[in-house]
Formats: C-alpha cells, structure tokens, sequence
C-alpha cells in the first residue's frame, strides 16, 4: 500500500494524532515500538500563521520517526493554505487535514468535525490545500455530522477527486463523540466502493491484536490507525505487529520491564519541558495506562503516582508497586 510516495508493507499500523499526547517524544517511542506512521497533534491553522510559539513547536519532527503526518485544522480556506505551506517548510512526510475533531470549541466553530455540516466547504479547503503544496494530502474525518447525517460514503469520493491522497474514517458521528462502539460497516463500504481508489486507514476503538487483524480482514482497510489504546501502553504496537506477522501473540513481558518503558517516557518529557510540565504531561498516560489494571487496592497507590511533582517521588511509587499482583 502507498500513500504518495510513501511505501507501507502489508497491514500498516499507525498512531492516530492526539492533542497533548502524541508530542515527539511519544511518537519516537511508538515508532520504536513499530507504528509504521505517527501522526502530530493537530495544529491549529490560526494559531501557526499568528506564529504563537507553542503552537509552533508542534512543528518540530525527527527523522527517526518518519514517515510522519503533520495534521492541520481550521475553518477558513485561506489561513489553512498558509498553514500547509508553513508545515510544508518543516519536512512532514504527509500532510493531514482534520475534519474529525468533534470537541466544542472546534466543532463548535465550523473547524474539525464541524465541517461535515458545510461538506462544500470542506471540500474546498482540501482542494486549495493539495494546491498549495507539494507533499501528499490526506484527510481524516467521521461518518457524518449525526445519525440523520451519515455522509461519508459519498463525501469520501468527493475529497477523492479534491486530489487527497488518503483517507482515514473514525467510525462515529459527530454526535456521538467517543461514546457507543465505533461503526466500521460505513468504513468497510467506503473502503469496498468500486469508484475509491485511494488508501482507508479505519479508526476507532482497535484495543488488540485479534481486533486488528479482524479491522483488516473483515472490512478491508488499507491500514489501522490505533489511538487512545496506545496511551500509557505504547508497546501495543509491537504486539499488534507481531500478531499481523505470525499469528501468534507475543509472550508478555516482565512487569518491570513495561515500568521502565513508562519510566523513560517520563523521563523524556521531563528532559524535553521541565520536570513540572514534565510530569504534569505523563500523568495521562499513567492514569489509564493498563499496567495497573487490575491490582487489588490500587486507588491509593494511582491517586499518589497522580500527585508526585518530582521524578524521584513517582518512580519511588513505581518501584514500591509489587508485581505480585498484576494480572496485565
Ligand atoms: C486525548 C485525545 C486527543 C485527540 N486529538 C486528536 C487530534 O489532535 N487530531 C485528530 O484527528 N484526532 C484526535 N483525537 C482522535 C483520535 O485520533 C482517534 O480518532 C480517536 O481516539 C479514536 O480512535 P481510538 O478508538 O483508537 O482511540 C484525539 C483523541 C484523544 C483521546
């Protein structure tokens, strides 16, 4: 499968784009673990041409991490062009435009999910982005605005002939935020319409490797992408990958040795902001991670990793965790 130029071996993997999750350090680590693409946070088109400093260190990639999808949102034709054109100068591999984002004060203002109810205008953003520059376009969006409103079949040929290059469908509405099970029946006809001929990454809800390979084989999709399971466990990517090789699952690993995984992301982000903003980062990823799952009386134990403010404070509660216990 190929995206542009980009070549991808058979049932390519990637880590969706999460806003303050999938920083660069996040990615590396993914990518360590074998995503075969990550994607940046979205990045807000106003906010890069007001060249607001925050917004602009979402531009910073490795090449250790390529391929990566840089990913735009915005409302207006205009600063979305010169937003591509500045992301263009920061060498992404890909170019992603988000059209999926359904929180409120996105949506809320016609940008990300909201612009499934102006599909026109969607339409001519995308077309006025694969103008402006040189590197391939993709788009990730939903199924619709609402029930009433499942449009993707058809708006996916219509972003088709705007020239994208690939697209990825969550499988949810606008309205049903990430509540229900993700509907990968409208993915799978998309991906099965005579008339696409471009790549579908399918989205939504992948939590294993047996959900996986089911994404692949059931509906046909070009790629999966795989977004809140990989927070506070980023090796989910080796273990998908080597179920997709071999059929087998992997054997799991020591407890310690996922703690010390978790442990240098800490460490990461703390070297990369500061240890406040360093910490206050990795809270989310340890908060759901399912490391801890399961351990008899862990509340006490989270609430206090939840609460450190120094490295040596949190990975003093790490390493006091027994692994007696774990059942992950
Ligand atoms: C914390 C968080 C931040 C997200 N930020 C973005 C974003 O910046 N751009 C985007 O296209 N989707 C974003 N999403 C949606 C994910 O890319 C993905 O579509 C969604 O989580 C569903 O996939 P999953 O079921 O594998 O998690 C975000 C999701 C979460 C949970």
């Amino acid at each position: 499968m190929n995206i542009g130029t980009i070549q991808f071996d058979k049932y390519p993997v990637f880590l969706a784009p999460m806003e303050d999750v999938t920083d660069i350090s996040f990615r590396l680590l993914c990518k360590k673990f074998g995503a075969d693409m990550v994607y940046t946070e979205f990045i807000s088109s106003d906010a890069l041409i007001r060249h607001i400093s925050k917004t602009k260190t979402k531009l910073e990639i490795k090449d250790e991490e390529r391929p990566v999808a840089m990913q735009i949102y915005g409302r207006e034709v205009e600063p979305m062009v010169e937003a591509a054109r500045i992301c263009e100068e920061a060498r992404p591999d890909i170019l992603d435009i988000n059209f999926g984002c359904p929180v409120k004060k996105v949506a809320g203002k016609g940008a990300g999910s909201g612009m499934l109810r102006t599909p026109e205008k969607m339409l001519e953003i995308t077309r006025a982005v694969v103008r402006a520059v040189n590197i391939p376009v993709t788009v990730k969006t939903r199924l619709g605005w609402d029930h009433d409103s499942k449009i993707i079949v058809e708006l996916a040929e219509r972003l088709q002939d705007c020239g994208i290059a690939g697209l990825t469908i969550h499988g949810r509405t606008r309205s049903q935020m990430y509540t229900g099970e993700a509907d990968w029946t409208l993915i799978g006809e998309v991906k099965n319409n005579p008339r696409m001929h471009i790549p579908i990454t399918g989205n939504g809800d992948i939590t294993s490797p047996e959900a996986c390979k089911q994404a692949f084989d059931r509906y046909g999709v070009d790629a999966v992408m795989i977004g809140r399971a990989s927070i506070g466990a980023p090796w989910i990517f080796r273990e998908i990958k080597q179920y997709l090789k071999t059929g087998e699952k992997a054997p799991k690993e020591p407890f310690e040795y996922y703690l010390s995984v978790l442990k240098r992301q800490i460490l990461q982000s703390v070297n990369r902001l500061d240890e406040r903003r360093g910490i206050l980062h990795s809270r989310r990823h340890i908060a759901v991670s399912p490391l801890f799952k399961g351990i008899p009386d862990f509340k006490p134990t989270r609430i206090a990793m939840l609460k450190a403010n120094t490295v040596k404070e949190l990975f003093d509660i790490m390493d006091n965790i027994s692994s007696n216990f774990v059942t992950f």
